[in-house]
């Protein structure tokens, strides 16, 4: 079974990856891989009172949000070791539910794993836009770990 595991090292994200390693667990044959996508925020693009935001300065800004997704991923990865189990990490750029509706399908994915909220504000709803996208776009089976 191949399983996608999303992560934003939120609360729930955690939880939902501990869910996955407890599934992966009982399982005979499966391939795990854990899944975070960074974005740079295209609102910083916009002038600013003191001139525009320069390439450097994204750069920069691109480099510590792939820096942090490294630590994010590693976080998750060390659950999954601890009971043993080999994981891949893939850190990619764009936005969560695209990336992670695309990356299912590219990769045949039986489950994806992803949790019902993540870092975002308002916790009114069950969903955030992230699981909430998953689930309706993904072709695979998606679990939302509450
Ligand atoms: N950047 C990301 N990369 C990988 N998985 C993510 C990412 N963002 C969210 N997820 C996954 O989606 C789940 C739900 O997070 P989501 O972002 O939908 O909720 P939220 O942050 O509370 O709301 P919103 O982002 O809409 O303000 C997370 O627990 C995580 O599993
Ligand atoms: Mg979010």
């Amino acid at each position: 079974m191949k399983i996608l595991v999303c992560t934003d090292g939120s609360e729930k994200s955690i939880k939902a990856v501990r869910k996955a390693a407890f599934i992966s667990e009982h399982l005979d044959e499966v391939s795990v891989t854990l899944i975070h996508a960074y974005y740079l925020d295209t609102a910083i693009m916009s002038p600013h009172a003191n001139g525009y935001v320069t390439g450097e300065i994204l750069q920069h800004i691109d480099g510590e949000k792939k820096a942090e997704g490294e630590k994010i991923l590693e976080e998750a990865a060390r659950i999954f070791e601890e009971k043993n189990i080999k994981v891949n990490k893939v850190l990619v750029k764009g936005h969560p539910s695209t990336t992670i509706v695309e990356a299912a399908a590219k990769g045949n994915f039986d489950l994806v794993v992803i949790g019902s909220r993540g870092l975002g504000g308002l916790k009114k709803m069950l969903l955030g836009s992230v699981s909430n996208a998953v689930a309706q776009e993904a072709e695979s089976t998606v679990m939302i770990v509450k």
